[in-house]
């Protein structure tokens, strides 16, 4: 296959076949063979001397056969052919210049052609010497007419060839660097990009880490209020238990009484295995999700602190909203962290308003405390990573920058609007099943 990438190197590998320089140099030299024969028809040359020419363009014409079929068979070795095919081009040069009029003849030109493209094949130092060469077999071949030489159209000759040598092998070297250069480029940019993919992958993990630990802090508060509600049911159940030891005999009350202590076990695992599933790392995964269940499931895990701060809970969830397109598990971290962040806003008890709307295609979710409320100046600083006004050990400050990445990867958008000592209002856009398609962009 034909390729622009080569041309002046040294070694070349035998995989890499011809280049287009390769091919050129073949369709010059055909030219070349052309324009000789149209020269030795057309020209006025005398009987002998167009016999000799014409002898010897016959030798030229099989050698420069030979010489193409060398190079198009062993494509590996073609530098090495160059250089001689070069050597014998001069000496035919050298040839044809004498037998058709030595220095009155043209083909001096001929050295032209072998200066410009050799120079530019192999830059500007091997052009020098070329054209030194080329100069000395000239001087040689037209040395035995000395006496008539005019020596200014000789230098000017030679200074032609020196000057189109020198440009065309300053060019080539200028470009095989700058070629070598967007080489080393390249290079660089595809080792800086494997660095950061890399360091992106890291950074995922990290991130999923910071996500994970941010979880588990907040379960740790949610713990502690988890004991309370598992002695509820747990303090049931020992009354329950202490009431048949009592009463063993009534077989109605013992049935009563045993399927109160099953509801009781119920509820207490029900409690443990909602927070052993909250707690699980889990990897994102996009899937149709029931919004509302999801709400529903995180309100539930807040009971026993809305109830221990006096906090009234209003749900009011539409049931024409349709599945989102993401993941619950993630999702359920939004809804927590908003919930949990709205039960500390109102230490001393209120409402707290959970709805949810279809609004389009897409499914709205409220979530408005009477709390507190954040003033003006903090409520850019809110979604950044570590702010808390909470005491330590009770806030990391990730609940909301975490929250926020969460809704963004579901091609979503979380707004805040707040009054001091009136309360907040979180409200979550995201994309259902119908637009999730049409989102450019969104996380799949
Ligand atoms: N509903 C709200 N009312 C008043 N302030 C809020 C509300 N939600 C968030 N904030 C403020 O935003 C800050 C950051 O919230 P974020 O959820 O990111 O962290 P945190 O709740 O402090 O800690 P973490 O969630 O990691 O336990 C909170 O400390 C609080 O000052
Ligand atoms: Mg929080």
């Amino acid at each position: 296959m034909v390729s622009f990438s080569k041309g002046h190197t040294k070694d070349r590998h035998p995989s890499e076949g011809l280049t287009v320089v390769d091919y050129a140099f073949a369709f010059l030299r055909a030219l070349v063979i052309a324009g000789g024969l149209i020269w030795l028809l057309f020209h006025p040359f005398p009987p002998l001397m167009r016999f000799n020419l014409i002898y010897i363009f016959i030798v030229f014409v099989a050698y420069s056969v030979v010489l193409q079929f060398i190079v198009f068979m062993h494509p590996e070795r073609v530098e090495k052919v160059y250089l001689a095919a070069l050597i014998l081009d001069m000496g035919f040069i050298g040839v044809f210049i004498r037998l058709s009029g030595g220095f009155d003849s043209n083909v001096f030109l001929a050295f032209y052609i072998l200066a410009a493209l050799h120079s530019f094949y192999y830059g500007l130092t091997k052009g020098l010497i070329l054209s030194i060469a080329a100069s000395l077999t000239y001087m040689l071949v037209v040395f035995d007419q000395i006496d008539f030489i005019v020596w200014t159209d000789m230098v000017l000759r030679l200074a032609i060839m020196f000057v189109i040598a020198g440009f065309l092998g300053f060019l080539s070297g200028k470009t095989r660097h700058d070629r070598e250069e967007i080489l080393k480029m390249k290079d660089e940019m595809t080792s800086l990009q494997g660095n950061l993919a890399k360091a992106y992958n890291n950074l995922q993990d990290v991130k999923r880490q910071v996500e994970q630990s941010e979880k588990l802090a907040s379960i740790g508060r949610l713990v502690a209020e988890l004991t309370h509600e598992i002695n509820n049911p747990l303090d049931g159940i020992k009354n329950c238990l202490n009431v048949l030891t009592i009463e063993k005999d009534d077989a109605e009350l013992r049935e009563r009484y045993i399927a109160l202590m099953q509801e009781g076990v119920r509820e207490i695992e029900q409690a443990v295995r909602d927070l052993l599933e909250y707690a699980k790392q889990h990897e994102f995964r996009v899937e149709p999700v029931d919004v509302n269940e999801v709400i529903r499931r995180t309100v539930l895990m807040g009971e026993y602190k809305f109830n221990k701060q006096g906090i009234r809970v209003r749900t009011n969830l539409d049931r024409h909203v349709q599945d989102v397109m993401g993941d619950s598990h993630h999702l359920q971290q939004v809804f927590f962290n908003i919930i949990f962040n709205a039960i500390d806003a109102m230490p001393n008890g209120g409402v707290l308003t959970v709805e949810s709307r279809k609004e389009n295609d897409y499914a709205a979710v409220e979530i408005t405390d009477s709390g507190t409320g954040i003033p003006k100046k903090d409520m850019e600083k809110i979604f950044r990573p570590f702010y808390t006004t909470k005491k330590i050990g009770e806030g990391t400050g990730l609940g909301l920058p975490i929250s926020d990445g969460i809704v963004k990867r579901h091609s979503g958008k979380m707004y805040v609007y707040s009054y001091v000592n009136m309360g907040t209002t979180f409200r979550i856009i995201l994309p259902t099943k119908e637009s999730y398609d049409n989102i450019l962009g969104g996380y799949r």
